[in-house]
């Protein structure tokens, strides 16, 4: 079993020098998916090399395409043929949800879809039934057999208002992506408003597509008959910024940040700045400086909300914050109702941390105390090699696979910047089943 061991130096220098963040693995997934609205050659810069990416560039080739992203990790090159398939199978849906982002496309373009409905993960039972409601909204049939959302409509879409009852992010991209290609216009009322939405229009645009209003609750969309295949460079990873933007924060360290957005981050360099960390502007990025042992960072609830509010993807490092915090706080997650899981790994480490409902009351301690700890997710494993830097002693991250689907060369990184991290082979327990 392979783990990500971490020798924790609380007190120490913390992390030091400089990281680049990569583009945005929840922009560059949509952006492939987009891809299959055009045919012909569709070129991606700086799409970040992890799992996920490799798990839809599978997925695009079963339905026909061929996708390079060999020649140099950052680039992905998509050939879609005039005909492509409809399915995205059971197999790859379970490895990774956001494989439903072809479902828009796929309908606009093909009339037809079959997409294998995920179920639940680590962080919660997503539904598809926004996603399902808003393709009928426009006129497709959908209905749900055997595990499969079967969405169909032959006659193509027809435009409409289409109100979202929450901003759901991918619910959001599917509709924008259906619309594109239907007939008339379509305004989605109560929409999602993260920077990655208006990466994908921004493409969507460039390929031909009219769109208004991306960035705001409101979306208008008038159809056009085809797109074009474009190149197009991805958004800066937000959520990849803000874990080094906590990693330093919480080790006391000082480190810039490249690429990093201070306009995509504003909740996140606020709770930063209130924990006692100095954020710079620097024209490049973002740089932090941690509070200074004997120093600790102050206590600071937090709170999720669909964006600009903080995203539930930075809690769990929110978290680890406060768990080496000089004080109580309270982290409240409005998103996912089992992104908890990770209390209890943290709580592993020494954490003071108690789960009320949707709430977790967090009281500060100098140091965390290094413990084997099980990653459930992809952002609770990082925040758990995070937890590890601020821990007493040797602290082993294994579930590895978790922080590989959303984080570039996160080891090398870490090691770039002063840490002690290795990945190790260990023995598994062995026990009896
Ligand atoms: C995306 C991100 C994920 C991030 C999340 C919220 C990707 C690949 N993933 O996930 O990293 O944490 O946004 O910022 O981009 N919901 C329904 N019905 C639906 C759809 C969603 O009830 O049809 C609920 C979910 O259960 C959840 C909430 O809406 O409670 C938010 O989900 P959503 O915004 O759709 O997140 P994702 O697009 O899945």
């Amino acid at each position: 079993m392979e783990v990500i061991r971490v020798v924790g130096d609380p007190g120490g220098p913390g992390l030091r020098g400089e990281v680049t963040v990569p583009g945005a693995k929840n922009s560059a997934l949509k952006l492939m998916a987009a891809a299959l609205l055009a045919p012909g050659t569709t070129v991606l810069h700086d799409v970040p090399d992890i799992l996920d990416v490799a798990i839809m560039a599978e997925l695009l080739r079963r339905l026909g395409c061929t996708v390079d992203h060999t020649v140099d990790g950052h680039h992905v090159v998509i050939e879609v043929p005039e005909e492509v398939g409809h399915r995205a199978d059971y197999e790859l849906v379970r490895a990774m949800r956001a494989s439903i982002s072809v479902l828009g496309p796929l309908l606009a373009r093909v009339g037809e879809v079959d997409v294998a409905v995920p179920g639940g993960d680590a962080i919660g039972s997503r539904g598809l039934d926004l996603h399902a409601e808003g393709l009928r909204a426009l006129g497709a049939e959908v209905q749900v057999a055997h595990g499969y959302l079967l969405a169909r409509a032959p006659r193509g879409l027809e435009g409409t208002t289409v109100p979202l009852a929450f901003p759901s992010v991918g619910a959001t991209e599917n509709l924008l992506m259906a619309a594109v290609l239907a007939r008339g216009t379509t305004v989605l009322v109560n929409v999602a408003r993260e920077p990655e939405i208006v990466d994908l229009a921004a493409m969507l645009t460039a390929m031909g597509a009219r769109i208004a209003g991306a960035g705001t609750s409101t979306i208008t969309v008038e159809g056009v008959a085809r797109l074009h295949p474009v190149e197009h460079r991805v958004v800066p990873d937000r959520i990849v910024a803000g874990t080094f933007l906590y990693a330093a924060a919480a080790t006391g360290g000082d480190v810039h940040v490249r690429g990093a957005r201070a306009d995509h981050l504003t909740m996140v360099v606020d709770k930063l700045e209130a924990a006692g960390a100095a954020v710079l502007e620097t024209g490049e990025g973002l740089q932090v400086l941690g509070p200074v042992a004997p120093l600790r960072p102050a206590a600071v609830d937090v709170a999720t909300l669909p964006y600009p509010g903080f995203p539930t993807d930075l809690q769990p490092f929110a978290l680890v914050l406060g768990s080496v915090a000089d004080g109580s706080a309270v982290v409240t997650e409005n998103l996912f109702e089992t992104r908890f899981r990770f209390v209890h790994e943290v709580a592993r480490l020494g954490a003071d941390v108690r789960v009320e409902g949707h709430h977790v009351l967090v009281r500060g301690r100098p140091v965390l105390s290094g413990a084997p700890v099980q990653a459930p997710d992809i952002r609770a494993g990082a925040a758990l090699v995070v937890a590890g830097l601020v821990a007493e002693g040797v602290t082993e991250v294994s579930g590895v696979s978790h922080v590989d689907r959303g984080y570039e060369a996160f080891v090398p990184q870490l090691v770039a910047l002063g840490a002690d991290v290795r990945r190790v082979e260990v023995a598994s327990a062995g026990l009896p089943l």
